[in-house]
């Protein structure tokens, strides 16, 4: 077993080995026993390129995706609560059905020595709040508060919470790049308050969790993406640091300042100028941020690639175009950067830059920027690629993505030989899932999953992960 592994040969003592879902992309059963509607479901079907359902079912079939998990090493699981199966309408009165459901789900993985860490929004709102608004109305940051407080109360066995999943993601893909309802593109306005506003969902929730005593630990989870220059010069020094502002470092600020600087406005403002777009901050809205900011008892990290960028060059329109498949995206900003190809850097079927260096580096960054994030999770990284199964009794070979991991994995451990506090690391994904912008055909999972026989097939990852995780040693 252990001729699997590569560079990383042991982890250290105590570390979370983790695999990563969230509701929307496993579960499936989007209409059954009394859920609600998320924004994706009309949507989805409107669109009519791909269902949400089955997904990879997990909501029938997650008994066998964690006896899975538990037998090929793994000792966490990344789950998140579907709003939707316990508000069906966002807020109101809970659903006992779902609510049943989560117990079932938590205990399931406690009996197996998974420890859940469960988010409550993973870009999936409900619709009925995404129809006044989504997160730019500040009423459904109340629902989300009451949602966030129920929860706490009612799922006791849970000690590790996250607020909100990638809200730079949500925000971009919603109002920037448009491919996540409502389809608004280059709606600068709406991508910052949205991020604005979600900050302060997230310190609420944490302020809730702390004054009311509950047990347990809260944070929440970013995609830090850094940003370089390239090639390096001035012009595109700034383009990378105005695309920085907009993607990491107001969140980082928001999060664990609880105040954005002087320097990240100065950058913000130039990008709202530049887009006739603007911010609005209510009174009151930073103390709350700033009572929240050294609170967070953790900080999830999820780490993909890095962005190469150019100076925007002065034309006036914005620009994407494509899915990302390779050679698909054009990406221009107005009045902050252009993406661009680093040749020297490997890519995916994707065109996600490979990058692994870029993981030690925005650790070694938060932990010096940013000491109240004290505590990491690397609680998404992986590889998305087309796959196809092996066959019966056969192995896939994914040996690019135990590359992947295993040169991610080596990389933290080099930042936390070197003093950043990082504790754990979640593979995305655990099994085969949905993906928001591509159904099916993009496979992150450690476990093939057969979308239209829902069988699971094992992937050489899962050999190497359970090699890896049979190192682990508890804590002393
Ligand atoms: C981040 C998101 O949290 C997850 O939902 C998504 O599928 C992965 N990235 C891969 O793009």
């Amino acid at each position: 077993m252990t001729t699997l592994l590569k560079r990383v040969k042991t982890l250290p003592a105590g570390f979370v080995w983790g695999g990563a879902t969230a509701a929307y992309q496993v579960e499936g059963a989007t209409q059954i026993a009394g859920k609600g509607k998320t924004m994706w479901d009309d949507y989805l079907k409107k669109q009519g390129r791909f269902a949400p359902d089955p997904a990879s079912d997990f909501y029938h079939l997650y008994p066998e995706d964690i006896e899975l998990a538990k037998l090929y090493g793994l000792n966490a699981i990344r789950l998140s609560i579907a709003w939707t199966r316990i508000f069906p309408r966002g807020a109101g009165k809970p659903n006992q059905a779902g609510v049943a459901y989560y117990h079932r789900l938590f205990k399931c993985c406690l009996a197996n020595g998974l420890t859940p860490y469960v988010s409550l929004h993973h870009f999936d709102s409900p619709q009925a709040l995404f129809e006044t608004g989504d997160w730019l109305n500040r009423n459904n940051i109340d629902k989300f508060v009451a949602y966030a407080d129920f929860c706490f109360k009612e799922f006791s066995e849970v000690k590790n919470w996250f607020t909100i999943n990638e809200l730079i993601s949500l925000a971009f893909s919603q109002y920037i790049q448009g491919n996540f309802p409502p389809n608004h593109r280059f709606d600068v306005t709406g991508a910052i308050q949205a991020q604005h506003n979600e900050l302060l969902a997230h310190a609420r929730v944490v302020n809730l969790f702390k004054s009311k005593g509950y047990s347990g630990r809260i944070g929440l989870i970013h995609v830090l993406q850094p940003i370089y220059p390239y090639p390096d010069n001035a012009a595109n020094r700034h383009a990378a640091a105005l695309e920085d502002a907009f993607m990491n470092r107001f969140l980082l600020d928001g999060t664990f300042k609880g105040a954005y600087t002087a320097e990240t406005m100065a950058l913000i403002n130039e990008i709202l100028t530049a887009n006739h777009a603007k911010l609005t901050i209510e009174p009151g809205d930073m103390e709350i941020l700033k009572q929240a900011a050294t609170q967070n008892d953790y900080f999830g990290l999820n780490y993909y690639q890095p962005t190469f960028v150019a100076a925007y060059q002065g034309e006036s329109t914005n620009v994407f175009n494509g899915t990302g498949e390779k050679g698909t995206s054009a990406f221009k900003f107005k009045g902050v950067a252009m993406h661009v190809k680093n040749p020297t850097v490997p890519t995916t079927d994707w065109d996600w830059n490979i990058y692994p260096k870029g993981l030690y580096d925005v650790l070694k960054r938060v932990t010096t920027e940013y000491p109240n994030s004290h505590t990491i999770y690397i609680t998404e990284n992986g590889l998305g690629q087309k796959e196809q199964t092996a066959g019966v009794g056969q192995l896939l070979s994914d040996d690019k993505r135990i590359d992947f991991i295993d040169q991610h994995v080596a990389a933290l451990l080099k930042a936390r030989t070197e003093g950043v506090n990082v504790q754990g690391y979640f593979v995305w994904s655990l099994q085969d899932q949905f993906s928001w912008a591509n159904g099916y055909n993009k496979r992150y999972g450690l476990f093939y999953v057969d979308f239209a026989t829902q069988a699971r097939e094992i992937k050489k990852s899962a050999l190497w992960f359970k090699a890896l995780g049979a190192t682990l040693k508890p804590n002393a």
